[in-house]
């Protein structure tokens, strides 16, 4: 069983962050998640009001994967993942906005999400960015860059066209199977490509 920190912004694409979530509790590991007011809000119009607050966000979950869950409060600059001492084995931000990866970039750790990130980076642990915005300005590109320079995976959230998805569903599920290919943790949440 490994601990991973699922962050949560407020970009586009709050039905990733659930199937993360999902997927990791099914695949056994320990979920430390983090979500911004940001992301609340954005999630409230994409999901449904039952999204409103971090702590219908984990009731929404069924027993099994919201056992798996610890919330940390996005304003408590003392949780767990807001130090390196409390080990975990990698993180992922999904979806991410342009204003987290700026935060991020900067070395803004002024909330529980941003922290627990800077904190990642400084540990040398695995930190996965899955930036939503369209297009990207030249800033949100420099910003992308500088996390990339200092070993963070920017996992664009795109579809693999070749293996011609049949719903979003399936569009979705590769994308978190392609965070899970990044955490090196095996998976059959899509079909891998054979060739020809
Ligand atoms: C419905 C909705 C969709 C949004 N989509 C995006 C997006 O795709 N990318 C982005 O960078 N910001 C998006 N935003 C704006 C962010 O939520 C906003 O910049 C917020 O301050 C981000 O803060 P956070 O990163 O702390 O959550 C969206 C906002 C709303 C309400």
């Amino acid at each position: 069983m490994n601990r991973y920190i699922v962050g949560v912004s407020g970009a586009s694409g709050m039905i990733l962050a659930v199937r993360m979530v999902q997927a990791l509790a099914h695949l056994g590991h320990h979920i430390e998640l983090v979500i911004t007011s940001g992301a609340l809000y954005t999630a409230t119009l994409e999901l449904g009001k039952e999204y409103s607050t971090a702590t219908k966000w984990v009731d929404s979950f069924p027993e099994e994967v919201k056992n798996k869950i610890h919330l940390n409060l996005i304003q408590d600059l003392g949780c767990m993942i807001a130090s390196g001492t409390y080990l975990v084995d990698g993180m992922v931000i999904i979806p991410c906005s342009m204003a987290t990866v700026a935060a991020i970039s900067m070395g803004l750790g002024d909330n529980a999400l941003r922290r627990a990130a800077d904190v990642t980076l400084k540990e040398k642990r695995p930190l996965v960015v899955v930036p939503r915005e369209s297009p990207f300005s030249e800033i949100h590109l420099e910003n992308l860059w500088k996390l990339a320079k200092v070993g963070a995976t920017i996992l664009p959230p795109i579809p693999a066209w070749y293996l011609h998805p049949k719903s979003l569903e399936e569009v979705e599920n590769f994308i978190v199977g392609k965070v899970l290919d990044a955490f090196r943790l095996p998976h059959n949440l899509f079909q891998r490509w054979g060739g020809n």
